[in-house]
C-alpha cells in the first residue's frame, strides 16, 4: 500500500517504520492535513492522520478526488474527522481505540501532583537560590474527593491510581462501570453533584456534540471553592473563557491542562520568537496556578508503539479483508 502520513513527527517515525514491517510504501510529512495540504495525498490510497489534522467536509472531498480510500487515525479521538461525510464518500476511517490508557492517566496525575505540591514554582525558586517555603504549601490527597468525568479506559486507570492515594471517588458517565465500582467503590452521581462535592475534577470523556463546552460558567459556579481542575481529554469540552473567570474568582484554585480548545493553531509547533495570536490562550498562560502541556498525555514509548502497531493492523486488515475491527 502507498501510505501518506500527515503530521508525522520525528519521534514517532521509528515506531511507525517498525510496525509497518517495510510492507508499505511510506511518505511522511510534518505538515498537518488542511485545505492547503490535501493535494499531497494524490496517488495514495491510505492516509494516516493525527489529532492535529483536520478532515472536514471540503478536505475529505479533496482527499477523495485525490484517490484516498482509507484513513488510518493514529488517535483514540476522532472528533477531527467528519465521519458522516467520509461514509458518504465511501472512505473508511479507523481509529486506535486503545493504547496504554496508563500514559494519559499518569499524565493527569503528574499535572495534579505538580500543581498541588507546587513543583514548578519550587524548582524555579530553588534555581534563584530562594529556599523559602512560604508559597509552596500543598494538601494531602489522602481523604480528598476526586470527581472523574468519563470512566472508560483512561478514566478507570486514573480512578485506580487515585484510589491508591486514599481518595474517595465520584464518577459521572453515561454508563456505570461495574468492575470499577467493585474495584474502587466509586460512586456515580449527577454531573452537578460531582462538581459540588469534588476537591479535584479530572476529565476523561470524549469530545462529542453533547460534551462540547460541557464545562462552562454554570458548572464552574457550582464547584467547591478551591477545586483543582484537570483536563487531559479534549480542549473544547471546556469553555476556556469561563475557566479563566473561575480561576479569577478563586473557584478553581489550579488547573492542569494537556489540551486547549484552539490547540490546532498552537500545539505541536515551535513558536519561539513569534507571537501567539490567541488572546484566551495568552491569558491562560499568565496564571501561575495553571500548568499547560501541549497534548503530550499519550507520549510514552509504550503508547507510541501501541499506536503504530494498531495503525498498521488496521491498514493491513483493510488491504486484505476490506475492513478492520476498528473501523468507525
Ligand atoms: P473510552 O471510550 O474508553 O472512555 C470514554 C468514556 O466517556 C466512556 O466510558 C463513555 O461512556 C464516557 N462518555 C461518553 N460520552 C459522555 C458524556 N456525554 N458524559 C460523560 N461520559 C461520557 O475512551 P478513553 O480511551 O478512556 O479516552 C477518553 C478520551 O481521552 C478520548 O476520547 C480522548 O479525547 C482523550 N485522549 C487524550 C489523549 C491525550 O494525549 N491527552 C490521548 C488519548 C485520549
Amino acid at each position: 500500500m502507498k501510505v501518506f502520513v500527515y503530521s508525522a513527527r520525528d519521534y514517532e517515525k521509528p515506531f511507525l517504520e517498525k510496525a509497518s514491517l517495510c510492507n508499505h510504501e511510506m511518505e511522511y510529512s510534518v505538515l498537518a492535513l488542511d485545505n492547503n495540504t490535501a493535494y499531497l495525498a494524490q496517488g495514495y490510497e491510505v492516509v494516516s492522520l493525527f489529532t492535529s489534522d483536520q478532515a472536514s467536509d471540503e478536505i475529505l472531498d479533496n482527499l477523495f478526488e485525490n484517490g484516498v480510500k482509507y484513513i488510518a487515525l493514529r488517535s483514540v479521538g476522532h472528533d477531527h474527522v467528519n465521519l458522516e461525510k467520509a461514509k458518504q464518500l465511501g472512505i473508511k476511517v479507523a481509529n486506535v481505540p486503545a493504547y496504554s490508557p496508563y500514559a494519559v492517566a499518569e499524565h493527569a496525575v503528574a499535572l495534579l501532583m505538580a500543581l498541588n505540591r507546587k513543583i514548578i514554582l519550587g524548582h524555579l525558586l530553588m534555581k534563584k537560590k530562594d529556599f523559602r517555603l512560604d508559597q509552596l504549601i500543598g494538601f494531602d490527597l489522602h481523604g480528598k474527593t476526586v470527581g472523574i468525568v468519563g470512566t472508560g479506559k483512561i478514566g478507570s486507570v486514573f480512578a485506580t491510581i487515585m484510589k491508591g492515594f486514599g481518595c474517595n471517588l465520584i464518577g459521572y458517565d453515561e454508563y456505570e462501570n461495574i468492575n470499577l465500582i467493585q474495584q474502587t467503590q466509586i460512586k456515580y452521581k449527577s454531573l452537578e453533584e460531582l462538581c459540588k462535592e469534588s476537591d479535584i475534577i479530572s476529565l476523561h470523556c470524549p469530545l462529542t456534540p453533547d460534551t462540547k463546552y460541557l464545562f462552562n460558567r454554570n458548572l464552574f459556579s457550582v464547584m467547591k471553592k478551591g477545586v483543582v481542575f484537570i483536563n487531559t481529554a479534549r480542549g473544547s469540552i471546556v469553555n476556556t473563557a469561563d475557566l479563566i473567570e473561575a480561576l479569577e474568582n478563586n473557584i478553581v484554585a489550579a488547573a492542569g491542562l494537556d489540551v486547549y480548545e484552539n490547540e490546532k493553531n498552537i500545539f505541536f509547533k515551535n513558536h519561539l520568537y513569534k507571537l501567539i495570536d490567541d488572546e484566551i490562550f495568552n491569558k491562560l498562560c499568565t496564571f501561575t496556578n495553571v500548568i499547560i502541556t501541549g497534548h503530550q498525555g499519550f507520549l510514552t514509548n509504550e503508547a507510541l508503539s501501541g499506536i503504530a502497531k494498531t495503525t498498521f493492523e488496521n491498514i493491513n486488515n483493510w488491504e486484505s479483508l476490506g475492513k478492520s475491527n476498528n473501523d468507525l
